[in-house]
């Protein structure tokens, strides 16, 4: 079996995607304000040769029809909520090989400055650093930020004209002999090798020169999760990784030859996106014992907060069933927040998925067993979906890690699945063949040729 990559799912939270779990004994997630909650977070990922840490993030919290639920704050459902890209460059501190990805939003965030801070994070990480690009479902960050409540679609399509800036900013700008830092001479850099760039989209526009000089991958490796018609092509573009979700595997198969057909009609390789899919695991040493904790950790589900939780995402009121049709199908449902986790229970009937929903949260596959069963698991996983890796969605923090890296680890090692990591830069250690910088077949090859072009 080749390597297959492993990513940690992490917020800058107490609860990640099961509402209520912060309250288990083993949990430390409260945490979170402290910078050694996250550098020793980071050496126990490296120690279990993670390849990367994710950190989720939106801003806002569940506030449906104009009220925001006592449970959300009782409970913590997405609030408080800390900036994640804050917590990297400590992280990456403690690290030699561990990468980073984090969510910037681009319908909230403005592309000069997100561009800035993306630029700032590659050169403190020395190139480890990925930019998780949402377009941002929960409605409640249009009031936070006082702006009108953009349409999904058109979403997507402020989407792309920020990546066409974005790029602009990044790749366009300074040339890579632009900095010569010459004491002697007393030249910082070439001013003929530093360019304005201009741009005129239907929703962004800049003129001027970029703040930051090249760092080591210029544009940090590109994430992306939407699952949407306008998602879907949007990642294809796009993103050198996907996140998908599910339990079945015929429909993770499905999404995986989708994103594959959709870059190559794009002109990308069908290998120039990864694709990485969610997952639980429960390690014991029988299936039923993993049975029991996996129980034990359910228990401390809050089902109203949870139901919160995926209104905030969803725009579905799980607990108020009675007033959507529960007869209805999840496929019959059409919100302006997000359409993948909707899509995703496709013909099952609200009141038959909602108890599997408010219980596991969006954990979808949950692998258990003793550890060389679950790495076999993996194995056939893998063999039937196609995908090229996973991201482990922890139970508790930092036990579950602990027991990645001590138990784990090394069954997926024995199994040929688990690679030592690479130094160097996230880009390369995705894709040994190429360099430290997007391929010419990427969008953002343009904007290098194009940097000073008006568009
Ligand atoms: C593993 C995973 C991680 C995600 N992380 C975030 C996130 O950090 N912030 C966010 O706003 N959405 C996040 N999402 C949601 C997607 O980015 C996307 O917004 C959602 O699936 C809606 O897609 P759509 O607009 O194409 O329907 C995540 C989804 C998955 C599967």
């Amino acid at each position: 079996m080749k390597p297959v990559i492993f990513g940690a799912f992490e917020i800058n939270q107490v609860n990640l995607t099961s509402q209520g779990l912060w309250a288990h004994p083993d949990q430390t997630t409260y945490r979170y304000k402290e910078l050694d909650y996250w550098t020793s977070m980071a050496k126990t990922l490296e120690r279990g040769g993670f390849h990367f840490v994710f950190l989720a993030d939106s801003y806002g919290y569940p506030h449906i029809k104009g009220l925001t639920k006592p449970v959300v704050f009782e409970q913590a459902v997405e609030i408080p909520n800390n900036d994640p890209m804050l917590v990297i460059p400590p992280m990456a501190a403690v690290t030699e090989r561990l990468c980073f990805a984090v969510t910037a939003s681009t319908t909230y965030e403005h592309p000069y400055a997100n561009a800035r801070r993306l630029a700032t994070l590659d050169h403190l990480t020395g190139g480890r650093f990925g930019w998780n690009v949402v377009t941002t479902s929960m409605s409640v960050v249009s009031e936070l930020f006082g702006k009108e409540l953009i349409p999904h679609d058109e979403r997507y399509a402020r989407a792309e004209d920020f990546m066409a800036l974005t790029y602009k900013l990044l790749e366009g700008s300074w040339d890579d002999d632009a900095v010569l830092v010459d004491k002697e001479r007393r030249v910082y850099a070439d001013p003929a090798k530093v360019r304005e760039i201009h741009h005129h989209g239907p929703y962004h526009r800049s003129d001027g020169y970029f703040d930051c000089e090249p760092s080591p991958q210029r544009t940090p490796v590109l994430f992306q999760a939407g699952l949407s018609e306008a998602g879907r092509s949007f990642g294809a573009a796009h993103a050198e990784v996907v996140f998908l979700q599910g339990r079945d595997t015929d429909l993770v198969r499905r999404q995986v030859d989708d994103i594959r057909a959709r870059a190559v009609k794009a002109g990308r390789s069908e290998g120039a996106v990864k694709t990485v899919t969610t997952l639980s695991i429960v390690c014991a040493r029988s299936r039923a014992e993993a049975e029991r904790k996996l129980d034990e950790y359910l228990a401390y589900v809050n089902y109203p907060a949870s139901a919160a939780y995926y209104s905030a995402m969803t725009g579905i009121d799980l607990e108020a069933l009675e007033e959507l049709d529960p007869d209805a199908t999840f496929s019959s449902i059409q919100t302006e927040e997000t359409r993948s986790s909707v899509a995703r229970h496709g013909d099952e009937k609200l009141r038959e998925a909602a108890d599997h929903i408010l219980r596991y949260g969006m954990r979808e596959l949950i692998v258990m067993g003793p550890p060389a069963e679950i790495a076999e698991r993996l194995a056939e996983y893998v063999e039937a979906t196609g995908v090229d890796g996973f991201l482990l969605a922890p139970f508790t923090v930092p036990a579950s890690y602990d027991e990645f890296a001590d138990e784990i680890a090394p069954a997926l090692r024995d199994a040929g699945m688990l690679a030592e990591q690479p130094t160097g830069t996230f880009r390369e250690s995705l894709f040994p063949d190429g360099g430290p910088r997007l391929p010419e077949s990427h969008p953002a090859h343009a904007a290098r040729a194009s940097g000073a072009g008006v568009v």
